[in-house]
């Protein structure tokens, strides 16, 4: 059993809550490198979910786990206080992120890939590279993380798609104009929603930027064995959660991805409903 140490949200627009935890899990603490994540299982009668792990304390033994309520079990676990605990706590799974020596390194995050982001972001500032940032959101009253994003980052930007904070308009409009502006950049990683991350790719594709993207593929047992996870990467077939999470943004097939993380929705829409939160909002 893993103890919740600490809980706090970070976002909460009434459909879209966004918390953060502090599990307390010291060996997967003690191997974490960026780029890694976890599969917890709330109690035995739960199925398992893949997150990110976004900081660690080696003193404490936390794991931080950054989660927005979709569906079930995150809203499960959004109910979760300081003291409770979660019956598995499974990682660091996948490969960690090796990044070469970049001069300029650009970051961009999407609503909540902005969590996943961190851990790289914060990497990247300890390994001197010259870190930009720039972060995204639909409105200014959901963006998250936005001071520890700026704690490590040499430039930072903020996009809005209403204007209410930053540039209106999309993460690829600040990032083409960083191009525009002929700021040389070396590599970009972007983690977001599926749009998001193929728009990133379609645009550093014509400059010849090299993109990694981290894909948030479906997972049932996250080792590999089940399939469940499989994408397309250069007409080859990877799994996401031994192979990845992060590829090639010039090469992943992300039609394929989006018709594949649809597969269920219908499924998890009646889950909701028969658990009493109606498909939309938290169950609380
Ligand atoms: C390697 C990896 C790292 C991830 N890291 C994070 C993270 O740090 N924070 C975070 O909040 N989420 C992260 N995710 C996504 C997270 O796993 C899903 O949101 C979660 O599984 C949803 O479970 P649920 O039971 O609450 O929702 P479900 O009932 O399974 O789904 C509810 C809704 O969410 C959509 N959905 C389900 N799974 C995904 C998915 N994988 N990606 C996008 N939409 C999905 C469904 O289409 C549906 O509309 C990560 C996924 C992967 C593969
Ligand atoms: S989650 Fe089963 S193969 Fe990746």
């Amino acid at each position: 059993m893993f103890k919740v140490l600490r809980k706090k949200v970070l976002s909460d627009t009434g459909n879209d809550r966004v918390v953060l935890l502090d599990i307390e899990a010291p060996l997967v603490a003690k191997k974490h490198q960026p780029g890694h994540f976890i599969m917890l299982r709330i109690d035995e009668k739960g199925e398992r979910i893949p997150l990110t792990i976004a900081d660690t304390n080696l003193e404490t033994g936390a794991v931080t786990i950054i989660a927005q309520e979709v569906g079930i079990t995150s809203k499960q676990l959004g109910r979760l206080e300081a003291g409770d605990y979660i019956l598995d706590f499974v990682g660091p799974l996948g490969q960690a992120a090796h990044y070469p020596e970049h001069k300029h390194v650009v970051c961009i995050g999407g609503g909540l890939g902005v969590a996943p982001l961190y851990p790289e972001v914060k990497h990247l500032h300890e390994i001197d590279s010259h870190v930009t940032t720039i972060i995204g959101a639909r409105t200014k009253e959901i963006l998250i993380l936005e001071e520890e994003m700026r704690k490590h980052s040499h430039q930072f930007y903020v996009a809005t798609d209403d204007g209410s904070y930053g540039t209106k308009g999309f993460v690829t409009t600040v990032l083409q104009q960083m191009i525009d502006d002929q700021q040389p950049v070396d590599l970009v990683i972007a983690i977001g929603p599926i749009p998001m991350m193929k728009a990133v790719a379609n645009l550093t594709r014509q400059y010849n930027i090299k993109t990694l993207v981290s894909l948030n593929s479906l997972m049932v047992d996250g080792t590999g064995m089940c399939g469940a996870c499989r994408v397309t990467v250069g007409g080859e077939t990877k799994f996401t959660c031994i192979d990845g999470p992060e590829f090639d943004g010039h090469l992943v097939d992300f039609d394929e991805q989006m018709r594949r993380l649809n597969m269920y929705k219908d499924k998890e829409k009646s889950a909701l409903a028969l658990e009493g939160c109606g498909g939309v909002g938290r169950c609380h």
